[in-house]
């Protein structure tokens, strides 16, 4: 009854009440509400408390006692410790984002976690949320027809525990790493919806309450308008495949976030209109969807109008979605210079600044190190250092950057 005073309108789609275990413990509960925050990763976990979701996307009621609340306005003395070179301690981007109930995420891969010590212990003191560059994808996870493999994912979920850290799902349905089998096998249009619902189940029941988000269909939009009529999916399906893996998702997992994730629409322009159009006509139908994901994959020399790029993301916003930039790098074009090196510290600043502007609630990058990165492959060499921290794990000005920019 503590809580029904703050309630939203909507009925609660999960309510997990907490239960204070004395009537004294609620003279010290600090409440606190945030709307449109995606602030789950503050939730302590503490027994006798439970998260209300009251059904809108990304809208939780977190409560918790002053006591903890002191406490985590500070930060643990295991992170004052740990500073990395040149990190000043008790500096970091997760402290900073921590403060502001933002995720901050970085794509990784389990084995370098495993092989690497600088590594994880980079990822696990900079970032309160990760995501699975590729071991949570098809190709991996059901390399054979109902034959499931979780080993890699669940490595990688399990250090997102063991660090408080969150986990966004990456990704359900999409046309690249599908394993042979799912596009080659000629699946009528009902097979294929079948294989498409099962993969969703298998994936979904066995992530279930370990991660808050899935990109439940990612690139489907073609970047000339239009559907990506390529993907095998919309081959073998047709176009309401998206909807389908949206409502399968949402039959596997009542309590998930489902987002929509694709590149090529983080300024105002066709794609982005059309990926508007799409997740509006879902709303008004009734196809379960609760958030969109930003990619921000463009390089340096792409300046970006923060007050046009801001309004471009408010309005997915106004349709009450949650978004979440959910890829960015930003590759220098050879040869790199300190000066282009700047340039992109400044022009990090100003993503972060569309996000906050725009009250986007994850900003997660493609990587953290320039050791690790899609980009020089992808790109023949042409572009390069994409990342926050430099190949030695040493933060660079984009890290500066991005972090006073949280900081403010
Ligand atoms: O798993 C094989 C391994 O067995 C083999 O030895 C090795 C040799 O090259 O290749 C490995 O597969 C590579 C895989 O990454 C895992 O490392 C593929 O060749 C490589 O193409 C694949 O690239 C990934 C790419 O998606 C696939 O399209 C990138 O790492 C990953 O960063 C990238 O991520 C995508 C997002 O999922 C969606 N948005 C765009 C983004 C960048 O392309």
């Amino acid at each position: 009854c503590l809580l029904m005073p703050l309630s939203c309108t909507s009925p609660p789609r999960t309510s997990r009440f907490f239960s204070p275990k004395t009537p004294e413990s609620f003279a010290s509960l600090m409440i606190r509400v945030r709307r449109c925050g995606g602030g789950l990763h503050d939730w302590p976990g503490k027994p006798g408390f439970e998260l209300e979701n009251h059904g809108a996307a990304d809208e939780y009621v977190h409560v918790w006692t002053r006591a903890e609340g002191k406490k985590r306005a500070g930060c643990r003395p295991a992170e004052k410790k740990r500073g990395g070179k040149g990190m000043i301690a008790d500096q970091t981007l997760r402290m900073a984002a921590d403060r502001r109930n933002l995720l901050v995420g970085a794509a990784c891969s389990p084995h370098l976690i495993a092989r690497e010590p600088e590594y994880a212990q980079t990822l696990a003191r900079e970032f309160n949320c990760l995501v699975a560059e590729n071991c949570m994808k098809a190709a991996y996870v059901q390399p054979e027809r109902g034959r499931f493999d979780f080993g890699p994912a669940d490595r990688l979920v399990a250090f997102a525990e063991e660090n408080r850290m969150r986990v966004r799902g990456h990704t359900l349905v999409w046309h690249n790493q599908m394993p042979e089998w799912m596009k080659t096998a000629g699946f009528s249009r009902e097979e294929a919806l079948g294989v498409m619902r099962d993969h969703i189940r298998g994936v979904l029941a066995h992530f279930k309450g370990r991660v808050f988000c899935w990109d439940v269909v990612n690139e489907a939009l073609a970047d000339g308008g239009g559907w990506r009529m390529k993907s095998p999916w919309f081959q073998m399906i047709g176009p309401d495949y998206v909807e389908a893996a949206f409502r399968f998702a949402r039959e596997a997992d009542p309590d998930v976030l489902l987002f929509y994730n694709d590149y090529g629409m983080d300024q105002p322009g066709s794609k982005a209109d059309e990926c508007y159009r799409m997740v509006r006509d879902f709303l008004d139908r009734g196809v379960p969807i609760d958030g969109v994901g930003f990619q921000y994959h463009l390089g340096v020399e792409n300046h970006l109008d923060r007050s046009a790029c801001a309004a471009n993301v408010r309005r997915f916003r106004e349709l009450g979605l949650a978004v979440h930039f959910t890829e960015m790098d930003m590759g220098i074009r050879k040869p790199i210079t300190d000066e282009l090196r700047s340039q992109q510290a400044s022009e990090y600043a100003n993503r972060v600044g569309i996000a906050l502007d725009a009250g986007v609630s994850a900003l997660v990058f493609w990587g953290f190190t320039d050791k690790y990165s899609w980009v020089p492959s992808f790109t023949k060499g042409e572009y390069d250092e994409p990342l926050l921290f430099d190949s030695s794990y040493r933060p660079k000005p984009a890290w500066k950057a991005v972090f006073d920019a949280l900081a403010s």
